[in-house]
């Protein structure tokens, strides 16, 4: 599970027959007893420091690299569990919210933990629709990276910019503030990213226009020019702010996780979305979009896919199949079979993708194939998902940036859930200190 459910903010009653939520502990060192409370399916990690041998004795810390099954805070906002394939926000299956709803309900819903009624819808998209535009001086900015600049890159280093432009955002326990910061960041967020590609491709920036909703308007913004006017497919928005919705929170991911953590040192949220955004550019991570393209790419054509399986078999994890396998998900990732269904309908518009069937052979191939079977390994986000960006016109480089996008209103709604949270301090891991004890220290010649 990636979560653990318990009846909305209660602690675990005591159970019958004396039963009682509590862990009981002996330590073998000393003969010691000791009992520690259980609450929502958790032992607190402090509760093991009273655990010594003497007074010297720092006391009983867990080790847990990569949080393997540590619980690093509580949430209201994403539920998964991922034996069975569920993801929920806020309490509403993922399913339903990708058929229902726009992507403007659903960063609402995650930030404020209901779905918005007419005139809240009205005043968000208001209020996200307005504040789009970027300072020219920021644009500049974008203008001083290389032409072939990776569009990650430039995302995170204008977001982080962004800080400098923005400095009562350091104000963070001033709610206001916040908000103001969340409705610049969900709504420049497309800007940077369509100028970022606008930059690549050596054409000037298209500027956002307030008569379009979200999405259509990042679409304007990547594929208008000056010299025609461009009028994006609907069926296409439609499929691009599902995906949105399929990729705005995830739980304590490696970039949530980024999030929360730079968050804790009450840094401003540019800084801390750009550090975010960083996390998610790696490869294992949000980056994998981006490589699931470029292996299929690499295969080239359906009947090499029982050759590469080898290959990532024999590489014993050096070569991974990307778009595969999740820490959380053991199952199906409802968001892949949302993407898988979806690409029929966006190449019904725009042509079969040839990679697809590479894919789909892929995914035939190694859903039958003991190594994955075994290790419970299937489709993740990333798997489709980069078919479509492709498919709609979107270069390999910058897919990553069209996770980034979305996933900034979860970003923002984990921070706000931080800050607002009694128990929020500085996230400072301890370690296991396995280096060299006290020496003397060599003079030069002696080294
Ligand atoms: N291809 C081949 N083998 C794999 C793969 C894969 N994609 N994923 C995991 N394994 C193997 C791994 O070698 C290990 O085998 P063994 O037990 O023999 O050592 C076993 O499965 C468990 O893997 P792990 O690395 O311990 O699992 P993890 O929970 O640390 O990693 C993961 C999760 C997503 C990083 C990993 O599955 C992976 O690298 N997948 C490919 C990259 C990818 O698609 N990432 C996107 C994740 S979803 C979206 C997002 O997070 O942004």
């Amino acid at each position: 599970m990636g979560t653990v459910e318990t009846a909305k903010g209660e602690e675990t009653a005591a159970g019958e027959g004396g039963k009682r939520d509590a862990l009981t502990i002996k330590d073998e060192r000393t003969g010691r007893v000791y009992e520690v409370p259980i609450v929502h399916g958790t032992v607190r990690a402090t509760d093991l420091r009273q655990i010594k041998t003497g007074p010297e004795d720092f006391g009983l810390m867990t080790y847990d690299p990569a949080f393997l099954n540590t619980a690093s805070c509580t949430s209201r906002i994403t539920y998964i569990d991922g034996e069975k394939g569920i993801l929920r926000y806020r309490g509403y299956p993922i399913e339903v919210l990708a058929e229902k709803c726009n992507y403007m309900e659903v960063a609402y819903l995650l930030l404020y933990g209901e779905l918005p009624n007419k005139k809240q819808y009205d005043d968000w998209c208001h209020a996200i629709t307005y504040h789009t535009m970027i300072h020219e001086s920021l644009k500049k900015v974008m203008d001083a990276f290389n032409y072939d600049a990776h569009p990650m890159g430039m995302l995170i280093a204008t977001v982080a910019a962004m800080s400098t432009f923005y400095p009562e955002a350091r104000e963070v326990h001033d709610r206001a503030v916040r908000t103001k910061q969340i409705h610049r960041l969900i709504a420049k967020m497309p800007t940077v990213a369509a100028f970022a590609y606008k930059h690549s491709m050596g054409m000037p920036y298209m500027y956002p226009s307030n008569d379009l909703d979200y999405t259509a308007n990042f679409l304007t913004m990547l594929f208008k020019t000056p010299a025609e006017n461009y009028k994006p497919n609907p069926t296409l928005v439609r499929a691009l702010d599902v995906l949105f919705i399929l990729h705005a929170d995830h739980e304590q991911n490696c970039g949530t996780n980024a999030m929360r953590g730079i968050g804790s040192a009450h840094t401003d949220p540019y800084s801390a979305v750009a550090g975010a955004a960083a996390a998610l550019y790696g490869p294992l991570h949000g980056g994998a979009n981006e490589e699931v393209l470029k292996m299929l790419e690499g295969i080239g054509s359906k009947d090499r896919v029982p050759a590469f399986i080898k290959e990532v078999k024999e590489g014993k994890g050096e070569k991974r199949l990307m778009g595969f396998g999740h820490r959380v998900y053991k199952n199906f990732d409802p968001r892949a079979k949302i993407i898988k269904r979806m690409a029929e309908e966006v190449f019904e518009v725009t042509g079969r993708n040839p990679l697809l069937d590479i894919a789909l052979e892929l995914e035939r191939i190694a859903l039958q194939d003991e190594y994955f079977v075994k290790r419970k390994l299937y489709p993740n986000v990333d798997f489709y998902s980069g078919l479509i960006y492709e498919a709609i016109g979107i270069p390999t480089a910058a897919f990553t940036v069209l996770f980034a996008i979305p996933r900034t209103s979860g970003w923002l709604a984990q921070w706000e859930e931080l800050l607002e949270d009694p128990e929020e301090k500085i996230a400072r891991p301890r370690q296991v200190y396995l280096g060299e004890g006290e020496r003397p220290f060599p003079p030069m010649e002696k080294r």
